[in-house]
């Protein structure tokens, strides 16, 4: 007997444009995958996915390789370093091609448009696996070890610490839709883009999730969690010593979390540049959470892709 669900054959290209109850049901389907992954060996059974990677990766190539693996599906990993898709051949015969032989599409790309562009054209589900402007996958992982660690989503309080890039984009649409409050935390200049905090405050103004911007490191005190990330993304190297000069006051270290209270944790996307946005102190105390979400990736995204092409458990 089949259990289609409810989101078969959706794309994941952000977000902002899931409902808070489509992400919860990931969640939950990735909190039982993580309890008992006997259930879901073949759960992605006789089901292929292609991973286009045009920029470098440890966990989201690992995570959704083996993640497919251990459901009995087949992931085949595409090494797109050497020339960006669209460039051989327009993204629409790209798409049309693939969708011929692969159940769903999971691309890292430079241009968020290019993973747009490829959802626009293939039949099959198209999963962001992190553009310039976003990266869900990375942010179900996060409300997952947010909410093992800190409990109920609608409670909780995250501080967002550090640029204000594709991470924290995700971070906004994700705590905007399930009730989360977030404080984004960055220089002047760094903040996150006007459009993508639109958005997210569009949709935080149906969910109740308070948003905050704020200048000033200080704005840590109070909350659950604090997040940051690498303060140099993929592909920004020529603007690194600008970006260090500005970011530097916003590094992660002792007096930041002692500055947002006892039994705050630490979040981080990795890969992490120690002594940069987070000190050796913060990333390695049992305070931190980093190895957690990167274990996370893997079930949040079972289930992710169980839904969007596969059999989830009943
Ligand atoms: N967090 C994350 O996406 O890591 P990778 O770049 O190693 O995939
Ligand atoms: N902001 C980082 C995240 C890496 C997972 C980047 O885009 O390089």
């Amino acid at each position: 007997m089949t259990h289609p669900s409810p989101l078969a054959g959706r794309d994941l290209i952000s977000l902002a444009d899931w409902s808070g109850a489509e992400i919860i049901r990931v969640l939950d389907a990735a909190s039982a995958a993580k309890r008992d992954p006997a259930a879901w060996r073949r759960a992605l059974d006789g089901k292929a996915v292609v991973m286009l990677f045009e920029k470098p990766s440890l966990r989201t190539r690992v995570s959704f390789e083996v993640g497919i693996a251990k459901c009995g599906g087949h992931a085949m990993y595409f090494d797109h370093a050497a020339s960006k898709i669209g460039q051989r051949e327009s993204i629409k015969d790209y798409a049309m091609n693939l969708e011929r032989w692969v159940e769903c599409i999971v691309a890292r790309t430079f241009w968020h448009d290019t993973v747009v562009e490829l959802a626009r054209h293939a039949r099959v589900p198209v999963v962001n696996a992190l553009t310039d402007l976003d990266h869900p996958c990375q942010a179900l992982a996060d409300m997952l070890t947010l909410r093992e660690r800190v409990g109920d989503l609608r409670r909780a309080r995250l501080a967002y610490i550090g640029d204000g890039n594709n991470v924290c984009q995700a971070l906004l649409y994700a705590c905007a839709a399930l009730g989360t409050a977030i404080t984004v935390i960055t220089p002047e200049g760094y903040e996150p883009q006007a459009a993508g905090l639109d958005a997210a405050r569009r949709i935080a103004g149906q969910s109740g999730a308070r948003i905050t911007l704020s200048h000033d490191p200080r704005a840590v005190e109070g909350h659950h969690a604090v997040y940051t990330d690498t303060w140099i993304s993929m592909g920004q190297g020529d603007q690194a010593e600008a970006r260090r000069r500005a970011l530097r006051p916003y590094q992660v270290n002792g007096a930041t979390m002692r500055a947002a209270g006892p039994g705050a944790i630490f979040m981080h996307c990795l890969p992490a540049t120690r002594g940069e946005e987070v000190t050796d102190e913060v990333i390695d105390a049992p305070t931190s959470a980093v190895y957690d979400q990167a274990e996370n990736r893997m079930h949040a995204q079972n289930a992710l892709l169980v839904h969007l092409i596969g059999v989830p458990p009943a």
